[in-house]
């Protein structure tokens, strides 16, 4: 199984699904499979639930599909390498290999400065300067994590074919 993670914005989703179409494979979105278990979107459970609830059935969803030999390539959400032990957990797996798509601060800023309303980390955030001190902040605490996928592949500049097409040969 192929696992990719990193930061909101870093493209986990887009390359997956370039991933899946080079490799002739499905891929699953960990945020989409909570969705559809809890049946309400993300940003819901985040708002009526609580982010500790959220948490908790992502460490759940993430338990069940990291043994379903059926999944070949899975996104997850930005945060779940830094819940619980997740990483280690995703790590005590030999059948899966993980990679951060690592963008910078300045790459992530641009990305995600249009979404920042929509996303529940994010949306109470005032100005695009608050925005750049929250991601600077939250991707030094969050790389620790980040930092124990089996590679990092480099995403600024790059388009998400790019990225996919950096993975398949980083693996083959
Ligand atoms: C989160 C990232 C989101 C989603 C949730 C929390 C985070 O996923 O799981 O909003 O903590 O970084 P994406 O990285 O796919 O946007």
């Amino acid at each position: 199984m192929i696992v990719l993670l990193g930061y909101m914005g870093s493209g986990k989703t887009a390359a997956s699904q370039h991933l899946a179409a080079l490799l002739g494979k499905d891929a699953i979105d960990l945020d989409a499979l909570i969705e559809k278990q809890e049946s309400g979107s993300v940003r819901d459970i985040f708002e009526q639930k609580g982010a500790i609830y959220f948490r908790k059935k992502e460490r759940e969803a993430l338990e069940k599909v990291l043994t379903d030999d059926d999944v070949a390539i899975l996104s997850l959400g930005g945060g779940t390498p830094c819940y619980y032990n997740n990483m280690d957990l995703i790590a005590s797996y030999a059948h899966v290999t993980s990679f951060y798509l690592q963008a910078s601060v300045s790459e992530l800023l641009t990305r995600l400065t249009p979404e920042m309303a929509q996303r529940p980390l994010l949306n109470g955030l005032k100005s695009p300067e608050e925005l750049a001190d929250y991601i600077g902040k939250h991707l030094f605490e969050r790389s620790q994590f980040y930092n124990k996928a089996t590679f990092t592949i480099k995403t600024d500049g790059k388009n998400p074919e790019e990225v996919a097409r950096e993975i398949v040969a980083t693996l083959f």
